[in-house]
């Protein structure tokens, strides 16, 4: 693991856009695992002004809320529209999201297309990476979730009020996950710094799914001191 010490949102943000900046100049047709998020706003923002060729890249998207489509502005597909894909020039067609119909073919499709290049994750309150929750295993393959409840209380921020909030999603497993070739975790904030510390440094276990990340042969954390507790 290579721990990356931001001072504060705005450098996380620069750092970690910096990583997946220079991995399309290593790889200019780079496949990119996506997250969305609070979080990750700040560096879909900074590789937007980078004014980069991002014509050859595609992307996958960790997960997208069950019966929420494009048109709705909750909707991940919506999010990465307005933040990243229509301020850099993406091509629509190699944009890609999980869905409950697609299941497990989303795997065979990121598989046939050669494997991740790059993943970028957020971490959730309570752990989760992607929308895989806490639970008794590490499902491996894109799955339909039932949401927690913490997961939707904290997303509730977005929406009318708490029962706008749908109750499921579709997102990549563990193992899609760690198949990428190089994870980035992005953590901002106070409230994240009991939580990243059980990620990093606690025993690897589904009740806490980003720890299963110390696994990973090519992992960086990106954090702000408030998220490290600095
Ligand atoms: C969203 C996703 C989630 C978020 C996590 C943190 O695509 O994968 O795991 O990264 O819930 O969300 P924020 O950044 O809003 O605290």
């Amino acid at each position: 693991m290579q721990l990356i010490k931001a001072r504060d949102y705005d450098d996380m943000s620069a750092r970690a856009a910096a990583l997946i900046a220079a991995q399309v100049i290593f790889k200019r047709d780079s496949r990119l695992g996506l997250a969305t998020g609070s979080t990750v706003l700040g560096v879909y923002k900074k590789l937007a002004e980078t004014g980069f060729d991002f014509s050859h890249i595609s992307t996958y998207n960790l997960d997208e809320y069950d019966g929420l489509d494009e048109t709705d502005k909750n909707s991940y597909r919506h999010y990465m529209n307005t933040n990243f894909f229509r301020r850099v020039n993406i091509k629509p067609g190699n944009t890609h999201f999980p869905d409950a119909q697609k299941g497990k073919e989303y795997d065979t499709l990121i598989e046939l297309a050669g494997g991740l290049d790059l993943q970028l994750l957020g971490l959730g309150h309570n752990g989760h990476i992607g929308f895989n929750e806490p639970c008794g295993e590490f499902i491996p393959l894109t799955h339909t979730v039932t949401l927690d409840e913490s997961t939707r209380k904290a997303n509730s921020r977005f929406f009318r009020d708490m029962d706008a909030v749908p109750k499921t999603a579709t997102t990549m497993g563990i193992r899609t996950i760690m198949c990428a070739r190089k994870i980035i975790l992005c953590v901002s904030g106070k409230e994240k710094s009991e939580i990243l510390r059980r990620v990093l440094y606690g025993p690897i276990l589904p009740a806490v799914p980003g720890s299963v990340l110390q696994l990973h042969p090519d992992f960086t954390v990106v954090a702000d001191a408030d998220a490290l507790g600095d």
